[in-house]
């Protein structure tokens, strides 16, 4: 791709076969819309470069509420790069967005093209841009509000975008962004934590180990001075151990429902990637001034957070929200290169196919990340 440009606007005559709808079930890697024009006194069309994306028009349905469609390839605006996706990573909000998880607020219209995680090659950068250029190998976090990342080009913010080194791959890049900066914002942000190591000695829990953000965020609490426990379900107990855990709780268990510390410790911080979990069951494990950061609050966990608040209560439970950050993902991506940070790949889908990423991800059973490649 490098040194040409990746798809053109050219004048060329019509053909038949070019009449058909712009909404497919099997639409071509990549296809042309047109504008009549006249050119010689001869009917030609304008060629606009279409791509294959993949989007949902209203709330619910699944997998089976998204729709493969040709579109124009969007173009970068000022500050903005195209990108020409070689990965694209799942997470859970993607499809509470569809669900209506978040409604009213989220998707700010339809039809919602989702996905924010990608990686792939810039094309064409905005007058504004100065860190890329055509041909830059990129990992970006595009616009969670807009999405975007289920289709052949995404747009993305040039502060939202980082250099991909050899050494990171694409699907290995494109885990990172949403999962990983929730790991990072939360570890070093809102728990304190110094990942060269420094810094009084912390007792972590994690839970949902084996998950996207889970995984990520084990290994980056061991590169802190921390004692890391982690749940998980007993399949994934190998693993974990594997991402550096110190003990290891199946969830299903008694004593890990209860998110007992085998070795008694008391948790200063429990990074919560799990689902539910009543207060009083988090309160007992604390250590005096413990804090559970919820990465799923919803009413009842601002409620809590409030009431402790309010009270003075020296054990909290905090919710938070990520906020991304280009120089982070810079950080996440460099731990990558030095082999001190691995995205596990949990499966790989073809965009043709997204709907079983879709439905595998929606399942709550994935194993680190699941990747998407158009
Ligand atoms: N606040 C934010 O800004 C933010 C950002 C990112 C993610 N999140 C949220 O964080 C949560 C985790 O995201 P994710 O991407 O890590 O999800 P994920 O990859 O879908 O997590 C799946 C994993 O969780 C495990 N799991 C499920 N329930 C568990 C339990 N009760 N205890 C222990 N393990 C359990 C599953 O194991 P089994 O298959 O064995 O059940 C599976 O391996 C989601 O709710 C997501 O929406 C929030």
């Amino acid at each position: 791709m490098k040194g040409r440009a990746p798809f053109s606007s050219r004048p060329r005559e019509s053909t038949s076969s070019e009449e058909a709808s712009s909404t497919s079930r099997s639409p071509p890697i990549f296809s042309f819309s047109r504008n009549l024009v006249s050119f010689s006194g001869k009917a030609m069309v304008e060629e606009k470069p279409t791509m294959h994306a993949v989007w949902y028009e209203c709330y619910g349905g699944g997998a089976a509420g998204l729709k493969h469609v040709n579109i124009p390839v969007p173009a970068p605006k000022k500050d903005e790069v195209l990108v020409k996706l070689e990965a694209i990573g799942i997470n859970p909000y993607d499809w509470k967005v569809q669900q209506g998880q978040l409604k009213p607020f989220l998707p700010r219209k339809f039809p919602m093209i989702p996905a924010n995680d990608v990686t792939g090659e810039v094309v064409k950068v905005g007058p504004a841009v100065e860190k890329f250029k055509p041909g830059d190998k990129v990992v970006a976090v595009l616009n969670p509000m807009t999405g975007g990342g289920f289709a052949e080009f995404a747009i993305a913010k040039e502060s939202q975008t980082v250099a991909r080194p050899p050494e990171v791959s694409a699907p290995d890049g494109a885990g990172l962004p949403v999962a990983g900066l929730t790991a990072l914002q939360a570890l070093t942000q809102v728990a304190g934590l110094k990942l060269d190591g420094s810094g009084p000695l912390k007792n972590i829990l994690v839970t949902a180990a084996s998950g996207g953000v889970g995984h990520y965020t084990v290994q980056l609490a061991k590169l802190g001075n921390t004692h890391v426990t982690a749940t998980c379900g007993a399949r994934n107990v190998d693993f974990v151990k594997s991402l550096g855990a110190d003990e290891v709780l199946d969830y299903r268990t008694p004593e890990g429902a209860a998110l007992k510390s085998p070795s008694g410790k008391k948790y200063d911080f429990v990074i919560h990637c799990a689902l539910g979990f009543p207060w009083s069951v988090f309160e007992p494990n604390l250590s005096a001034r413990g804090k559970v950061i919820d990465l799923s609050a919803g009413l009842k966990t601002m409620m809590t957070y409030s009431l402790q608040k309010l009270t003075f209560s020296k054990k909290l439970l905090v919710p938070m929200v990520l906020s991304p950050k280009g120089k982070n993902l810079e950080i996440l991506v460099k731990l990558v290169k030095e082999g001190k940070l691995k995205t596990f790949i949990d499966s790989k889908c073809p965009l043709s196919k997204v709907e079983d990423a879709w439905a595998k991800s929606i399942s709550g059973c994935a194993t680190g990340k699941i990747i998407v490649e158009p």
